[in-house]
């Protein structure tokens, strides 16, 4: 059975990135409802924030992951084109109302979401925080504040770039 419900299980104790991961499982939370009760319109206002928030989520732990020199950064970058993919080829699909589509869809992202924050970003948040105590600096003081958010043209800025 699928849950999208967020909990203790997926803390990777990195701040940021536990409240993005709560936004992604109320988001999904709410697509899967949406599908259940055929409301078309609401299925696809879910479906386009599901994406925004996906990518702005993933450009974020890869700025966080290239910020230390993460080793295992290629592989894990790896997962997120994989939910890429699968997002973008199912998108239009579930927009045009096919429901198996839209079963297909949640499957993964119930799957996906648990094999991939449980494990992938577990090990990723265990080795920020050993970066950050073993250098003694964090996320802000390597990049300058805010984290790195999408502009309109989809490039990737950031305080110090930007
Ligand atoms: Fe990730």
């Amino acid at each position: 059975m699928r849950n999208f419900e967020w909990g203790k299980q997926h803390e990777v104790f990195l701040t940021q990135i536990d409240a993005e991961h709560r936004d992604l499982f109320r988001i999904a939370d709410g697509l899967e409802k949406a599908v259940a009760s055929q409301a078309t319109a609401e299925v696809k206002d879910h479906l386009s924030t599901l994406i925004a928030h996906a990518e702005e989520h993933f450009l974020h732990e890869e700025w966080l992951m290239e910020s230390v020199k993460y080793s295992a950064y290629g592989w894990h970058k790896q997962q997120h084109n994989t939910a890429r993919k699968r997002l973008k080829l199912f998108a239009p699909l579930v927009e045009s109302g096919e429901s198996e589509a839209a079963e297909l869809l949640l499957e993964f992202l119930d799957g996906w979401l648990q094999d991939h924050i449980c494990v992938t970003d577990r090990m990723m948040g265990a080795y920020v925080r050993n970066y950050e105590r073993a250098t003694a600096t964090n996320a802000l003081e390597r990049w300058g504040e805010p984290l790195p958010v999408k502009s309109s043209r989809g490039r990737t800025t950031t305080a110090r770039n930007g």
